[in-house]
């Protein structure tokens, strides 16, 4: 069975032409599901997956805009949508970035996220703000094909067709070379002694205010076209989201003394500690990263960022050095606290869903429409506000005072508390730690009274 026409437009072709294993419940299997209507679809689904048919319906129906023409837009990002998925917007506001005030949007499920970037915001802006700036913004995209000839047949071959290889792409990069993009260099890189007969052309991009992954992706498989002989086997081409000349640093710094209220000297040097851990210890630092994308990735999806390359970018940048370790870095000196972040990040103003999706739209334009550059340095510094919120954390009160405090809702909404049983346990555990069972004990103090 070939699904390929079923799915005419996706990048993933399924050609499944054996046999299903004989244990499958072929009723939940379909074919031509894409081709359903919507509410066909759902249908289908509901028959043979929901436990309760109609409160299944009932909250994909909930989820549903009610205004068709954005519903359609929606429905059209992907293929076989049957509702949407919500995750709360949020604003951070108070961020001094380069000395301009910045108010910044952010779509994260995470409750702690917002309110520690809204509190280091805060922080620092009364501290001089944040300094961010771009190092380079080269992309990177590769053919990979096998060779099994002469290497420097190969090799000349490359330089006598180089210039060709770049004028097979003029149709598609005359719009981006009028922006200051398009293709830097080409390199021929033998991998041979990684894996037999592998070698790659090796492009450089730049992609102006565009992430630029169909641009690099269309120029690859014409370079590809132009390269390709009897003796040169293309694998494939392909983008890399593994960036590290893309490259943003964003940091900030105070007198050691105005890093904490009281024993600043020993907080700062415990911090500075912390990343230091970070530095050497994988299991650290991963945790570490993470807490560091719960703001960069919040950023990216609420800019309509692809935040799956971001994140994989990032975690290799992390990697680079042979060693898994910290994004961030932070020391004392002269009686100065500093702590920077130093990352890839590709990013786009223009293209993808930056323009497409309203919300994605307005999280632009509450940042005032920034340039790719200008995302790039408010991203980063999203990152390094979540580390210092939550290093600050871990090396003086602990992470869990905080972050339990504002997981308190998410605990009253699966106890299903009502708003004045939800005020009155806010008010109570204002001073007193949160903890799934004590809050559950006081909720049932409340309605039974004792
Ligand atoms: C939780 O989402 C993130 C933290 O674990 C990050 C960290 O430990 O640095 C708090």
């Amino acid at each position: 069975m070939i699904f390929i026409e079923e799915y005419p437009s996706v990048y993933y072709l399924s050609i499944d032409y054996l046999c299903y294993p004989k244990n499958w419940d072929m009723s939940k299997v379909i074919t031509g599901f894409s081709k359903l209507s919507k509410s066909e679809k759902i249908n289908w689904l509901a028959e043979n997956y929901f436990l309760d048919k109609e409160k299944g319906i009932e909250t994909l129906e909930q989820y549903a805009n009610q205004n068709t023409r954005l519903q359609q837009l929606h429905d059209e990002f992907i293929e076989n949508t049957i509702s949407n998925f919500y995750v709360p917007y949020a604003i951070a506001p108070n961020f001094l970035i380069n000395g301009m005030p910045y108010a910044i949007p952010m779509a994260i499920e995470e409750s702690s996220v917002v309110a520690a970037a809204a509190l280091t915001a805060k922080f620092w802006s009364t501290r001089g703000g944040f300094t961010s700036s771009v190092i380079s913004t080269i992309k990177i995209g590769q053919v990979h094909f096998t060779y099994e000839g002469n290497k420097s047949e190969l090799s000349q071959y490359f330089s006598s067709v180089k210039e060709q290889l770049i004028t097979a792409t003029d149709h598609i990069t005359e719009n981006m070379r009028k922006r200051g993009g398009g293709i830097v260099d080409i390199e021929l890189r033998d991998k041979t002694e990684e894996l037999d007969h592998y070698f790659q052309l090796h492009v450089s991009f730049e992609t102006g205010d565009s992430m630029g992954a169909n641009f690099i992706n269309s120029c690859l498989e014409a370079i590809a076209k132009a390269f390709e002989k009897e003796s040169i086997l293309i694998i494939m081409s392909i983008l890399s989201n593994y960036v590290p000349e893309c490259l943003v640093r964003a940091e900030v710094s105070c007198k050691t003394e105005d890093f904490f209220p009281e024993n600043a000297e020993l907080y700062a040097q415990k911090f500075v500690q912390a990343v230091e851990i970070a530095k050497v210890e994988p299991y650290r630092a991963v945790t570490h990263n993470k807490g560091i994308m719960n703001g960069i990735d919040a950023v990216v999806l609420a800019t309509g960022n692809d935040f799956r390359a971001v994140a994989a970018g990032a975690h290799a940048y992390a990697a680079k050095d042979g060693k898994y370790k910290s994004l961030t870095d932070a020391k004392i000196e002269d009686g100065y606290f500093k702590f920077w972040i130093e990352m890839p990040l590709s990013l786009g103003t223009v293209g993808g869903l930056t323009k497409l999706h309203p919300l994605a739209k307005l999280s632009m334009e509450i940042l005032q429409n920034p340039n790719a550059s200008e995302l790039m340095q408010i991203v980063a510094v999203a990152g390094l506000a979540q580390n210092f919120a939550a290093l600050r954390a871990l090396t003086t009160t602990g992470i869990q005072q905080g972050h339990m405090k504002m997981h308190l809702m998410n605990i009253l909404n699966q106890l299903e508390a009502n708003v004045h049983e939800k005020e009155l346990i806010v008010q109570e555990f204002k001073k007193t730690a949160v903890t799934h069972s004590a809050v559950a004990e006081s909720l049932h103090r409340i309605r039974t009274g004792h």
